[in-house]
């Protein structure tokens, strides 16, 4: 039933997965696949059509409510990070969400069957942290040739006339072969926010960003295409994004993994969080009013696209 060597093509599939959390497979007529967990709304993995996986999930992810999965990607709203009152990257991540049965058309039509749409509300006991009334709807859709798309619509419902602010990000957390033979292109020369240092604003310089020691900066009005590139496995993942300015890069490093129960000793090294996210401005909603943030991921030989993704081109083209 599920593959389509056996059968009928089930492209989305709603099934358990571990500790029987709800979770939604969505398959490709390729053989590509993603898996999504109402927890947190989480992909927690996308492989390709020869079944290699693509994103970070930690062996030591404890898939236990109400802590967040490590790895995949978590969903960060409505606070980014500690910049507020909420706990550490604010609460969608750690809500169960609910599959949308009728979400409102989308204005492009699109041929996509694998795709699920879920939704998280406000409730009695958030507004107590949060007073706000809201609707987040989710669609993750894996596309013909692999690709994993996710589009956010965040509305003010509130009745009492309040605007909300909030931040966002999709942290989401690349399978890489050694982070110290990665690049990310698309960064070089921009201003960052830069978490180690208490939030001080430095310019990168330098062709492309490398990795040897812990990171965690904020890149501001980045462009719309961020490549990281795996040279150990020849690979490219594109990072495409819409509606989310600022992008979070993002590793432990050794001591940080040590230190985080649910992240294995080494493990640091076959991750990278690029994060699409808008974390600097934070975005006002008044009520009625609705934001939209997407983004595309795809994985491609390294040869298709190297070269192509200078900061100046990607913007040029975007
Ligand atoms: C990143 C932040 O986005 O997420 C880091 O910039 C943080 O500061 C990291 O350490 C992981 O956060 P958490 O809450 O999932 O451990």
């Amino acid at each position: 039933m599920s593959s389509p060597s056996s059968g009928e093509m089930v492209f989305v599939e709603h099934t358990k997965g571990v500790n029987g959390l709800p979770k939604v497979i969505l398959r490709e007529v390729r053989g590509c696949s993603a898996e999504v967990y109402l927890y947190g709304a989480q992909v927690t993995s996308w492989k390709n059509e020869h079944g290699e996986e693509l994103l970070f999930l930690s062996s030591k992810a404890t898939f236990k409510p109400p802590k967040a999965i490590r790895g995949g990607i978590p969903i960060c709203f409505p606070q980014f990070g500690v910049q507020g009152s909420l706990e550490q990257h604010g609460f969608a991540r750690n809500r169960h969400w609910m599959v949308d049965p009728d979400p409102p058309p989308f204005l492009t039509c699109s041929p996509n069957k694998a795709f699920i749409d879920l939704i998280l509300k406000h409730s009695e006991e958030d507004a107590k942290i949060w007073p706000h009334r809201y609707e987040f709807r989710l669609r993750v859709t894996l596309g013909p040739g692999g690709d994993l798309m996710m589009t956010s619509r965040i509305r003010n419902t509130n009745t009492d006339g309040k605007p909300f602010m909030f931040t966002f990000s999709y942290h989401t957390y690349f399978a890489i072969t050694d982070i110290s033979e990665v690049r990310v292109e698309g960064l070089e020369t921009l201003d960052y926010l830069d978490y180690l240092k208490n939030k001080e604003r430095f310019t990168e310089q330098g062709d492309a960003i490398t990795f040897e020691a812990e990171v965690d900066k904020a890149y501001l009005s980045t462009p719309t295409k961020i490549a990281i590139i795996d040279h150990e496995r020849k690979r490219t993942y594109e990072l495409r994004k819409d509606g989310l300015p600022d992008a979070v890069v993002w590793n432990p490093w050794d001591k940080k993994a040590k230190a985080t129960p649910d992240f294995g000793d080494n493990e640091y090294k076959q991750m990278l969080c690029v994060e699409a996210a808008c974390v600097e401005k934070p975005i006002t909603l008044k009520p009625g009013e609705e934001w939209r943030g997407r983004q595309e991921l795809s994985a491609v030989p390294s040869s298709y696209c190297s070269g192509q993704l200078d900061p100046q081109k990607a913007l040029q083209s975007s």
